[in-house]
This record gives C-alpha cells, structure tokens and sequence, in this order.
C-alpha cells in the first residue's frame, strides 16, 4: 500500500521461460530491472538472453530488441537456428540489430547527419541515440546488449566506474528491462563495479565434475525485490528449450 492507503500497481514479471528457473526466481524478472548475464566464453549467455526475447516474444507477444555489438547477426542467427530457435517466427517483435561493426568505425551511424562526426560526439552517445531511434520505431519492452566489454571499448575505457554508472542509469531511463551481457574470467572471486549497478545478476559457467564430464550452471547471484533462491542450477538445453536442474 501506498502513504495514501491506494493499492500499488501489481509489479509486471517477466518470465525467462527457463523451465524450473522462473520458480527460483519466484515468478520472473521485475519490470525495469537491468540484469546482467555474466559467464566466461561459450557458456551461452547469448543463446540464454536471445533465448529470453524469443520466448517471450512467442508466449506473450512481448517486443524485443538485441543488440549484437561483438558477434555479426549472421553468426547469431547460424548458432541461434542450430538451437532450432526460428527467428523469422519473431522477426516482426524481437529485431537483431547488428553493431557488431561499430568497432571498425560505424560507418552507417556515422553517416546520418545528427550523429554529427565522430570527432563531436563520443561513441557511446552515439550508441545510446541509435538504442533510442530504434525504440522509437519498434517499442520494444525487453533489451539485450551483448555485450558490455564491448561497449567499454567503444566508450574509450577512461573513467569506467562513471561510464557504466552513467551508462545504467540510462539504461533505466529507458523504460525497459534489459539484459547486458558480460564476459568475465572464470575467478569468481573477482567482483566487478557491474555487479554492485545492476539490480540483477545472472551467472553463467562451465564446472568439471569428475575427470571427464564439464556441466553448464547457471545461478542468480542477486535480483532486487525478489526473494529468490542463490543455489547453482545445472543449466541444459533440450528440445529446443532451456531447463535448469538442481545440483545436489
Ligand atoms: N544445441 C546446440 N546447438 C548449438 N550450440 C550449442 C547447443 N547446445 C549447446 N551449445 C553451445 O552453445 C555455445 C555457444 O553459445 P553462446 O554463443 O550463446 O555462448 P556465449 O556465452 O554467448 O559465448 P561467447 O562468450 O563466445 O559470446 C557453443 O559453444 C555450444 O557449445
Ligand atoms: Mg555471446
């Protein structure tokens, strides 16, 4: 209840469609939450947060944006379809925007006369008008950038902790929830000024069990307002879906 004694809005949940995950989460993601989906190399990050759009693009015709700023569509698409997840089904809700040039110049955004030259206008600002535009013409509720090393180069590297302070806090203006994709080393120990800015943290990685078997875990390290469960999952992909298990 409010001070004024009028109920509060009913907080809007999204589901990861993650079987057995959204029950450890205790419903789904808030709405306006920026979460991050951590994990070292090839521990399917990308696959998880397409993963998330398409489900719910599918389910609860949801509108998406990702944002590939590393790998080329192409290469996201090749993997994505090998999942046998079927992106022309949402090509009109979840749009793959391909930045994955931006790096080598960003020539198409360079050449619209609002961006100004690169000279005049840093790379991430010109990054977050291109987010904006793209919200403008296709309102998307879910957001995936993949991912955040990325646009730290983009951004320069200089002042990190303002950057990405900045740079979330933005994010929430959005009015979406969006999911950022960032790589970190396999030391878990490591805690990263990310971690502290987002209100979730989703955690992705790879354990050998035994001499032979390697199993994919995922766990949710933190979710504001959620009175989650933090235990590691086992985290597989299986007849086109992704289920998690409970590591006894
Ligand atoms: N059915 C499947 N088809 C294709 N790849 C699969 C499948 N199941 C699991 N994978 C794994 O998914 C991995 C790639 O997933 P994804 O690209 O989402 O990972 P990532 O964490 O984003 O990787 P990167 O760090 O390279 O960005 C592959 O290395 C492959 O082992
Ligand atoms: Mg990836």
């Amino acid at each position: 209840m409010n001070a004024d004694d009028s109920p509060s809005p009913p907080m809007r949940f999204y589901k990861t469609y993650v079987q057995g995950f959204d029950e450890a989460l205790g419903g789904g993601i808030p709405k306006g939450h920026v979460i991050l989906v951590s994990g070292p190399p090839g521990t399917m990050k990308s696959s998880l947060a397409y993963n998330i759009l398409y489900q719910n693009a599918i389910r609860e015709d949801v509108k998406g944006a990702y944002l590939t700023l590393e790998q080329s569509k192409s290469s996201l698409e090749f993997q994505l379809s090998r999942m046998g997840m079927d992106m022309e089904r949402v090509e009109d809700r979840v749009q793959i925007q391909d930045l994955s040039r931006i790096r080598l110049g960003m020539e198409e955004l360079r050449g619209k006369a609002r961006f100004g030259t690169p000279a005049e206008r840093p790379w991430l600002d010109v990054l977050k008008r291109h987010i904006e535009d793209v919200k403008e013409g296709h309102p998307f509720e879910l957001l995936a950038l993949d991912s955040l090393p990325v646009l730290e180069i983009i951004s320069g590297l200089r002042e990190r902790r303002i950057n990405l302070f900045q740079f979330f806090g933005w994010l929430k203006g959005l009015g979406c929830t969006s999911f950022v994709i960032s790589e970190v080393s396999p030391d878990p120990n490591i805690v990263h000024d990310e971690d502290f800015l987002a209100d979730g943290l989703l955690y992705l990685t790879m354990e050998k069990v035994g001499g032979l078997d390697v199993y994919r875990r995922m766990r949710c390290v933190k979710m504001r307002g959620v009175n989650h469960s933090t235990g590691i999952y086992t985290l597989e992909f299986k007849e086109g879906g992704f289920k998690v298990s409970q590591v006894i």
